[in-house]
C-alpha cells in the first residue's frame, strides 16, 4: 500500500476504459467525471437533467478538449428511466470497466419516487440496485470490472427499519433517519454484492467510499435551517472542496491494490477531510442477515433479479 497521500495523480491511465458516473453533473460526481476523463476514460455522465448534464460536459470540455464524455439521461427516482438508461448503454457499449454509483439526495422532506418508494431510499439505494442489476451482464464480461457505491458518515446512525422501510405515510419519518438508513443500505449492498460475486467466482470488485464533508449542492434541503447555519459556520474549517471530497471514491474506483469490500474515506480527524485511506464502517454494515434481507426486498421492490446463483 502507498505510504504517501493518495492524490489524483495516482489514478492510472484509463485509456480504453468505459466508465459510468451517476449524478455526474454536480459536486463529487462532476469532479469524478473530470478526473476520470482526464486519465483517458470514456465517461458516461448519468444525469436527471440533460440541460445540467450538457452544462457540466461543456465546462469540463473547456478545460480538457480531449475529454470523452457521453451525457445520458438517468433518473434514479424512476425505474423505467433506469432501465432505459441501461438499455441505451448496452446498445452503444460493449464493456463497462467502472460503475460509480454516486448520485444522491440528502435530508429531503418526506416524498416518494415515481414507483412509490420513500425517495431517499428510492434514489440512493433502490435506483442504484436496479441500475447495477441491469448492467450486471456487461460488468460480468468486462475483465477486472469495478463497482463503487458512495455512502456517508451518516450511515453510522443508520438503522434498517425492515418493518417500515419506506416510512409509509410519513410515519416516523425524519429526513436524517431516512438518509442514514439509505446510506447504511449502500454499505450492506456493497458487502452483499461482493459476497455473491465471490461465490459465483466472478472477476468484479465492489468497494465503497465516503467524501467526509465536502462543499457541494447536497445540503440544499437544510441550508436555510437555523441549526445548519450555525453548525455550518462552526464546521466550515473542517470541510473540504468537492474535488478533494471526490478522492475517496476515485481511489476506491481506480487504485489497483484495492480489495473487494473495502471502504475509503478521508484520513483526517473524524473522517471529515484529508487524503483518502481505508476506513471502518460500523459493524452493522457487515450484518449478513440484514444484507440478505435488504437484497431480497430490493429485488422484490425493483423487480430486478441479478444473474447470480445465491
Ligand atoms: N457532500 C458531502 O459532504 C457528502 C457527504 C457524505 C456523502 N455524500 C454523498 O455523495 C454523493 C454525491 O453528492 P454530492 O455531495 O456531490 O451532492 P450534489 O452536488 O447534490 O450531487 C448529487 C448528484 O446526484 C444527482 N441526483 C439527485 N437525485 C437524482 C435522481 N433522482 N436521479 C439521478 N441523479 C440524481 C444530482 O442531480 P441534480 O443536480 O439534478 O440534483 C447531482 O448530480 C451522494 O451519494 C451523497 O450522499 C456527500
Amino acid at each position: 500500500m502507498k505510504v504517501q497521500a493518495w492524490t489524483k495523480e495516482d489514478i492510472p491511465s484509463l485509456k480504453g476504459q468505459i466508465v459510468i458516473v451517476t449524478g455526474g453533473n454536480s459536486g463529487l460526481g462532476y469532479e469524478s467525471v473530470k478526473a476520470l476523463s482526464k486519465r483517458g476514460a470514456t465517461v458516461i455522465l448519468g444525469t436527471r437533467s440533460m440541460e445540467r448534464g450538457q452544462e457540466a460536459y461543456l465546462s469540463i470540455q473547456k478545460e480538457n478538449p480531449n475529454a470523452e464524455i457521453d451525457v445520458m439521461a438517468l433518473d434514479l427516482a424512476d425505474l423505467e428511466s433506469v432501465k432505459t438508461f441501461a438499455e441505451s448503454f448496452n446498445e452503444k457499449y460493449e464493456r463497462l470497466d467502472l460503475l460509480l454509483n454516486n448520485a444522491g439526495v440528502m435530508t429531503t422532506p418526506y416524498g416518494k419516487t415515481k414507483d412509490g418508494f420513500e425517495q431517499q431510499l428510492g434514489i440512493n439505494h433502490l435506483g442504484h440496485f436496479a441500475l447495477t442489476g441491469h448492467l450486471f451482464e456487461v460488468l460480468k464480461k468486462t475483465p477486472n470490472a469495478r463497482i463503487v457505491n458512495i455512502s456517508s458518515n451518516a450511515h453510522k446512525s443508520g438503522k434498517m427499519n425492515f418493518d417500515n422501510l419506506m416510512f409509509e405515510g410519513g410515519k416516523g419519518y425524519t429526513p436524517m433517519k431516512a438518509y442514514a438508513q439509505s446510506k447504511l443500505a449502500n454499505l450492506l449492498f456493497t458487502q452483499e454484492l461482493q459476497r455473491r460475486i465471490e461465490k459465483n467466482g466472478l472477476d468484479i470488485t465492489v468497494t465503497a467510499a465516503h467524501p467526509g464533508v465536502a462543499s457541494t449542492n447536497l445540503m440544499r434541503h437544510i441550508e436555510d435551517k437555523f441549526l445548519y447555519k450555525i453548525l455550518g459556520r462552526l464546521l466550515a474549517p473542517m470541510t473540504q472542496e468537492a474535488s478533494d471530497g471526490a478522492l475517496p471514491g476515485l481511489r476506491a474506483a481506480t487504485d489497483p491494490e484495492v480489495q473487494g469490500g473495502e471502504y475509503f474515506g478521508p484520513g483526517g480527524r473524524w473522517e471529515m477531510k484529508g487524503a483518502p485511506v481505508t476506513v471502518a464502517p460500523i459493524t452493522k454494515s457487515y450484518d449478513v442477515m440484514d444484507a440478505d434481507q435488504l437484497w431480497k426486498v430490493s429485488e422484490e421492490l425493483t423487480g430486478v433479479i441479478y444473474p447470480l446463483n445465491q
